[in-house]
């Protein structure tokens, strides 16, 4: 057999060549986490020689003052304030270049025609960290401009539309230009090692399988909890809300991989085929039924860490009398016959007391209980899956307490930390997707019979609050959400998880 010679060896760790042009290249996503990102990747030795990183953007910027941009985003986004590595910065610095125009004039797209000429064969990314109404202009600009390749993909940063009608002009424009095999949109969290690790954990171990299922489940928690307040993005804020910004992505991807059925295979399709299942299976929750099934918070002026923060109406850009949520909870449930009859309680809030995004699935009690109980009936087990912070896996359990005398039961837990087993650097999730963009595995990202149906369920629920005026009620900074949250889920006879990990 003919070995191949060593210019011909491709290691799999490293990308396929690429020109990688990022539209909003000096914008905040752009600064905070694909340029560190991609710095990260080549300080691990995964970007090939000849790969480039052209940013576009409003308004000229000397070579040099872009170079210092970026050096200074992975400082303090990547390094996090210590210098960079010297050799790796050296090499990553050559790879970057700014090109300063404007995207949506179809005649100014020369700049961009001549950074690119000459690499037609290789992998093209044009990646959109904009605003979603430059979507369609800059894919029909693209195409007039003949930049794209049978080897061109595009990248679409969330938010994909406020609804399903603004999404789905955004699709069709894009759809005019790149073939749906070509388009990837990003979902941050699919590129999570936990929320990845959610299949691995359901599909390559034999455990769970045979009680992930309503016989043996009695409910699942999803929360997305987080310390931080709208700070500087209070207009784009007050135009979303929670719904928008994080459940009709974020918590209904992880709801779909913890109640998807198992795919035949790990391709693209066949994991999208099985998440579009459950999107249509949740049961459309509108009028009094979404008023009854939702609680919607703002939050108002307290403490987080013990430190004083405004409330939403007081800070920077804020408008007086907005009715805006940033919590949001969410009695949902999905009609099929896996989970018939199971609640899925989802939550997300901001300035709530922890930063912590965790999938608690609460199994049912035994059937027949033989031991003396003192009271209340012990917790039943309970499986906490803990995507972020210590990443982890811990399963609640029943054990005897040592010791003679009466027989006591006490909750314990197998406990799996990520830091423990695997070593406590994890990377950013934007490292796995940009690379998966850039070698064509479509796996991670939405489809748009994805998107359009996570739009259909939301949009409902959006629709009922309107037309019956529901309130965001106010929740005090550092608590853990408005008092209706609570009787959400109470008047079923269930707690949120609380943790004391
Ligand atoms: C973004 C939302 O998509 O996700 C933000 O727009 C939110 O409002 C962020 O803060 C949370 O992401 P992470 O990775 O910090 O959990």
């Amino acid at each position: 057999m003919e070995m191949p010679t060593p210019s011909t060896q491709r290691n799999p760790l490293i990308s396929e060549p690429f020109d990688m042009v990022v539209f909003g290249g000096r914008g905040d996503l752009a600064k905070r986490k694909l340029l560190p990102a991609l710095y990260e990747l080549d300080r691990d030795n995964r970007l090939p020689p000849d790969g480039r990183i052209i940013a576009v953007s409003r308004g000229e910027m000397g070579p040099d003052d872009f170079v210092k941009l970026v050096e200074d985003s992975c400082i303090e986004f990547s390094t996090k304030g210590k210098p960079l590595n010297p050799d790796v910065w050296g090499r990553f610095s050559k790879r970057l270049s700014y090109v300063g125009m404007d995207a949506t004039k179809p005649d100014g797209y020369s700049p961009l025609v001549s950074a690119l000429k000459d690499r037609q064969a290789v992998v093209r990314v044009f990646y959109l960290a904009t605003a979603p109404d430059l979507f369609g202009p800059t894919a029909a600009n693209l195409g007039r401009s003949e930049l794209v390749t049978p080897v061109t993909r595009l990248v679409l940063e969330k938010p994909l539309g406020k609804d399903l009608a603004s999404s789905r002009a955004i699709n069709e424009a894009v759809g005019k230009v790149f073939a749906e095999r070509q388009i990837y949109r990003i979902d941050h969290y699919l590129g999570k090692e936990t929320v990845q690790n959610l299949m691995v954990l359901r599909f390559a171990n034999s455990l769970f399988e045979p009680l992930w299922n309503r016989t043996h489940i009695d409910h699942v928690q999803i929360t997305v909890a987080e310390t931080v307040g709208v700070g500087g993005r209070w207009g784009y804020y007050d135009a979303s809300g929670a719904l928008r910004d994080m459940v009709q992505n974020h918590l209904l991807q992880v709801l779909c991989l913890t109640a998807m059925e198992p795919p035949i295979a790990l391709d693209a399709d066949s994991v999208r085929d099985e998440k579009v299942k459950v999107l249509k299976s949740l049961n459309a929750l509108s009028g009094p039924d979404a008023a009854n099934s939702t609680v919607r918070g703002q939050y108002r002026a307290g403490a987080i860490d013990g430190q004083p923060v405004p409330g939403y109406l007081d800070e920077t850009d804020a408008k007086d009398g907005s009715n805006r949520e940033t919590y949001v909870a969410i009695r949902a449930e999905i009609d099929n016959w896996r989970w018939a009859g199971v609640p899925f309680y989802l939550r997300t809030g901001k300035r709530l007391p922890q930063r912590c995004s965790e999938i608690v699935v609460q199994f049912k009690a035994p059937p027949h209980f033989i031991y003396p109980t003192y009271g209340a009936m012990p917790p039943s087990n309970r499986l906490i899956m803990r995507l972020q912070p210590n990443e982890g896996v811990r399963f609640q359990m029943l054990n005897k307490r040592p010791g003679p005398g009466e027989l006591r039961l006490e909750q314990t837990a197998l406990n799996l930390s990520y830091a423990d087993a695997f070593g406590s650097i994890i990377p950013d999730a934007y490292e796995r997707l940009l690379l998966d963009v850039i070698r064509g595995r479509p796996t991670l990202f939405m489809r748009v019979d994805e998107v359009e149906a996570a739009w259909r369920w939301t949009d409902s629920i959006l629709d009922s609050w309107q037309q019956l005026n529901v309130p965001a009620r106010p929740y005090t900074a550092g608590s853990w959400g408005p008092s209706a949250a609570i009787a959400l889920i109470e008047r079923d006879g269930r707690t949120w998880h609380e943790d004391d990990a």
